[in-house]
């Protein structure tokens, strides 16, 4: 956002650091209100009290939390998994799959990202078969004619590009081999799975999703019948594991260094193990923000969340802009002082510059409780 001619203030009152998530005074809870996520103009604020330290929360704005996992509508094709959250940019929908998709199924209206939370399988596409496990993000550009086969239940996080392209983040200094190597991608191939696949007899239908809407297309064969392909347009599966992610020992990073994909008005990151700051002075924690520009989606995909208390995998967190938000009360306690020498969590966050719309799905398995998790001391 360096293009910006931001209104040229600076300023210092009272008791306060100089550098930004390190040497805090003492007693102190920081707060950072910033602009366009972490990159724009900030100010960090030095509270006696955690700043979600509030008894009552009323009015439609509030911190949501939904436990996913316990949505059982298992649904044969994509486009009838519920809808969870969106706005006109980002589509996150959760679909549980328990056996082979009837049909092939084409997003028409953006590119496809599916995150594998549980189970496994093999994707059949325009491009071939490529195999796929939990951990796996799957891209899929838009218009490609595609199906799942599980070999055992899957749990899917959807998240559509609406009308936009996934691209990879700017690495900027780092070089473009950091986080990780874009050689660590992986795309079909026209092994002879695949060609079996071709082969099978019978009708087979092309569920395509268009302004929301679907329409099925039939064929008396296979559509997935090409010979071959070249070109640099294809699917791509990126695994959890194949993450390296930036991690400073004398600074607690902003969760945009863990940005795994771009969208059009909204990223993808994953959360993915690391080392805890070492320097006594750094925050070992994430610190309180507003991040006023964005809503925050978290969706926890496995391993011990260390920032939250009473979440488990297939809960997904919604902050949406407006108020302060940050470690729950246990987490607190190891602000300065980790006993683990890492993080052991994997999560994935949708952040959305504009504000995402709650679907009934999600409201169903709500855990309406969450808004007072903070004033619970663990
Ligand atoms: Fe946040």
């Amino acid at each position: 956002m360096a293009d910006r001619n931001w209104i040229p203030v600076r300023g210092a009152q009272g008791t306060h650091s100089r550098q930004a998530h390190a040497d805090m005074p003492a007693g102190t809870y920081e707060r950072e209100i910033s602009k366009e996520g972490f990159f724009g103009p900030a100010a960090f604020f030095h509270h006696p009290r955690p700043p979600t330290g509030w008894i009552r929360f009323e009015g439609p704005l509030r911190p949501r939390a939904f436990n996913l996992a316990a949505l059982n509508e298992d649904a044969p094709s994509p486009w009838d998994a519920p809808r969870i959250l969106g706005n006109a940019h980002v589509e996150i929908r959760f679909w549980k799959l328990e056996a082979p998709m009837p049909a092939l199924a084409r997003n028409a209206d953006g590119d496809q990202l599916l995150f594998v939370h549980r189970g496994g399988g093999d994707l059949f596409c325009d491009y071939g078969r490529l195999a796929f496990e939990a951990g796996d993000y799957l891209y899929l550009p838009r218009g490609t004619l595609w199906r799942l086969r599980p070999s055992e239940g899957v749990s899917i996080l959807m998240i559509e590009a609406t009308n936009a392209h996934y691209t990879l983040p700017d690495k900027g200094m780092l070089g473009p081999h950091a986080v990780f190597d874009p050689a660590m991608l992986e795309t079909p191939a026209m092994d002879a799975a695949f060609r079996a696949h071709q082969d099978e007899p019978g009708e087979v239908a092309v569920h395509i999703k268009k302004r929301g809407l679907v329409s099925t297309v039939t064929y008396p064969y296979n559509p997935l019948d090409a010979v071959g392909w070249h070109g640099d347009l294809a699917p791509a599966r990126l695994n959890v594991s194949a993450l390296r992610p930036v991690s400073s020992h004398r600074y607690h990073l902003p969760p945009s260094v863990h940005t795994t994909f771009v969208g059009e008005r909204f990223v993808v990151c994953t959360f993915a193990p690391r080392p805890f700051e070492t320097d006594p002075g750094a925050l070992k924690v994430p610190f309180f923000h507003n991040n006023d520009d964005y809503d925050e989606v978290l969706f926890y995909h496995a391993g011990d969340f260390f920032s939250r208390d009473n979440i488990d995998a297939g809960m997904m967190t919604f902050h949406p802009s407006g108020f302060t938000h940050g470690p729950h009360p246990k987490a607190l306690k190891n602000m300065l002082v980790q006993a683990k020498p890492s993080t052991d969590e994997y999560a994935v966050m949708i952040d959305a510059r504009d504000p995402l719309d709650v679907d009934a799905a999600a409201a169903s398995v709500e855990n309406a409780r969450y808004v007072d998790s903070w004033n619970t001391p663990g």
